[in-house]
């Protein structure tokens, strides 16, 4: 265990979170770039024709930063009332020039991949199946039956985000099951102020889909320094209230887009992303393999970079086996879940 966690410690302890992963293809160091934007002015504010309205009506839907527009379609910003096709464009064109959206060589990736980091999951088990821990930039997927050890986890990786990264969380909580004395346990157990953490999370409660979605953008836009977003979990209200097999197309297309947004949102933050899902039986019944899929189809599945199933064995012992990776082969280990959080599983 105190093996992981020097790891991690020296893995973070540099300023790894303050610039999104692109900016790191850029020649210019990490220091010259923080110098100049502290000088610069808010991208909105640079654009002639945008007046403080709209620029407040962007802020507000999330597209207040250039990284966010460069990131943005066009008709997502037509969405907002009083924009208009032709700003629209403008904005993204001249988010993309500045935010070097353009081509890259196979190199710049590198550059880029060393900017992200892992976090771990308090398991060494767990970690090695992931190549250290929960990679930053991109959106991870944990599914498995009810009681499982899905919410445990990302409760986990909370008190890791704080320990480890010292950053903030955000948790998307549509179940209503995050829990201050799990937080109170598992920072106790790692030798670090309960209160700190807590302090440190913020909790949305989301009582339907449409609020998740809302409080998901809101929640990014207000919280400056994320190091990890938790939706637990992301399926449970779409799948309840898009019940019927006419409603179909329009729920995944929602989830499409709360996904992508949040998929976005973890490469221009760099921050790890977690969301927890729900599994149903294979209808076509199979005779090998897992009899349970992640629900939320393939809109899910591609969207998710790393996927993840944990299955619960007796007491303590879980597994959890990775599916889908797109660097690391399938692999499936063996991990707990204590009072003290996640831990390798000893016979
Ligand atoms: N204080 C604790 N100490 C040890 N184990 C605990 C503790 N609290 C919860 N657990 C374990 O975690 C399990 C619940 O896990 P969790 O709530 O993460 O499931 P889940 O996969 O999120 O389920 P759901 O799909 O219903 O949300 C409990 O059944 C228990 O095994
Ligand atoms: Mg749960």
């Amino acid at each position: 265990m105190a093996k992981v966690e020097t790891k991690e410690k020296k893995i973070t302890s540099k300023p790894i979170k303050e610039i999104p992963p692109e900016s790191a293809i850029n020649k210019k160091s990490t220091k010259s770039k923080k110098t100049t934007q502290s000088l610069e002015k808010p991208f909105l504010e640079t654009i002639a024709g945008i007046g403080p309205t709209t620029r407040k009506r962007l802020e507000e839907a999330g597209y207040g930063s250039k990284e966010a527009i460069a990131l943005a379609t066009r008709s997502q910003l037509t969405e907002i009332s009083g924009i208009a096709e032709k700003t629209a464009a403008l904005l993204i064109r001249e988010a993309r020039a500045r935010f070097d959206l353009g081509l890259k060589k196979g190199t710049d990736y590198e550059v880029a991949a060393k900017t992200r980091v892992k976090l771990t999951t308090g398991s060494e088990a767990f970690n090695e199946l992931l190549g250290g821990g929960l990679e930053t930039g991109s959106v991870t997927e944990i599914a498995g039956e009810n009681g499982c050890g899905k919410t445990q986890i990302a409760h986990q990786l909370a008190v890791n985000c704080v320990k480890y990264f010292d950053q903030d969380v955000i948790w998307i909580d549509s179940e209503g099951t995050f829990r201050f004395n799990r937080i109170v346990q598992m920072a106790q157990a790692l030798e670090i102020d309960p209160e700190v953490v807590l302090s440190r999370i913020t909790v949305g409660r989301a009582y339907n889909s449409e609020h998740q979605m809302a409080l998901t953008e809101e929640a990014l836009t207000m919280v400056p320094n994320v190091g990890l977003i938790v939706v637990d979990s992301l399926m449970s209200h779409f799948r309840s209230e898009f019940a019927g097999r006419g409603t179909l197309a329009e729920r995944q297309q929602l989830i499409g887009r709360h996904l992508s947004f949040i998929s976005k949102q973890t490469e221009i933050l760099n921050c790890v992303g977690l969301v927890t899902n729900q599994v149903s039986a294979r209808p076509d019944g199979i005779f090998f393999g897992d009899p349970n899929r992640p629900v939320g189809g393939n809109v899910v599945g591609h969207t998710v970079t790393t996927r993840l199933m944990i299955r619960k064995g007796k007491d303590i012992k879980r597994t959890a086996t990775l599916t889908k990776s797109p660097e690391l082969p399938d692999g499936k280990i063996e991990f707990s879940i204590t009072t003290e959080g996640v831990r390798d599983y000893k016979k």
